[in-house]
């Protein structure tokens, strides 16, 4: 069976001389098939810039990524953004909506894009607002909704396609609790039906560690596999200790 994504060796630097900054650094990892893989790390460690590499947004400057078998680090700057649009779907951490048109407008580009147009388009749309309890908001345009509700459609945007790959930058930074979990359960309920074969999320939210089957801890660009019980006992300490 053919890894949904396979990372070897991957590094990105920004700048030259005494600028530079090498922000991936040497990256290797696998997820498989039905994985879900959480990237936790401190601000600026790098993970922005490892999930824009992974999602074909960026160009690592050493280093293969194959995604669904496909070397995509090979593809030209044209046939790199058609797989993206046919088989990604992409969370930004700040959302990347489109202001000048409404929450409807929002999703059925990313839809028309891939092929899907007029009455079909719209149902899927009014589908994924149900799920997302975005209905109401329809037609608003996304400065005038809330920070949740825009992750909320940043996130209906991403699966709109039903990506073969998500990657999802801070999911659930704006929402509550209950909402959060709301996003987890239907990313993760799409790789459990099989429509996606695998969830790369980044977060700093430790309770998305109970849906991980993998947890990756990155520092200073470099990444390690790390057990997802022990960083769970961690924080139970740390909490314990902040406790009267
Ligand atoms: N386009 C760019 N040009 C120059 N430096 C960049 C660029 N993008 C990121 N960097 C640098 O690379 C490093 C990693 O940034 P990145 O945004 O990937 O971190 P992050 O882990 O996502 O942080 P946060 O948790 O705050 O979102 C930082 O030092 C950042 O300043
Ligand atoms: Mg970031």
């Amino acid at each position: 069976m053919i890894s949904p994504l396979v990372v070897h060796d991957i590094s990105k630097s920004f700048g030259s001389g005494d600028s530079k900054v090498l922000a991936v650094d040497r990256v290797s990892f696998q997820v498989e098939e039905g994985e879900v893989v959480v990237i936790i790390g401190p601000s600026g460690c790098g993970k922005t810039t490892l999930l824009s590499l992974l999602g074909c947004l960026l160009r690592p400057t050493s280093g293969e990524i194959s995604i669904l078998g496909e070397e995509v680090t090979r593809l030209s700057e044209r046939r790199r953004a058609q797989f993206r649009l046919r088989h990604i779907g992409f969370v930004f951490q700040s959302f990347n909506l489109i202001s000048a048109l409404n929450a409807t407008e929002n999703v059925e580009i990313a839809l028309n894009l891939a092929g899907m147009t007029g009455a079909a388009a719209r149902r899927r749309v009014s589908g994924l607002f149900e799920l997302l309890d975005l209905t109401q908001r329809a037609s608003m345009r996304p400065n005038d909704m809330s920070g949740g509700e825009q992750q909320r459609l940043a996130i209906a945007r991403a699966l709109a396609n039903r990506p073969d790959i998500i990657f999802a930058d801070e999911p659930t930074a704006s929402l509550d609790s209950r909402a959060g979990r709301a996003v987890m359960e239907l990313m993760q309920s799409a790789v459990e039906a099989g429509e996606t074969k695998g969830l790369v999320v980044v977060t700093h939210d430790m309770r998305i560690l109970d849906v991980a089957h993998r947890v990756l801890a990155m520092e200073d660009g470099v990444v390690r596999e790390v057990d997802a019980a022990t960083i769970r006992r961690a924080q139970a300490n740390l909490a314990g200790d902040a406790g009267p």
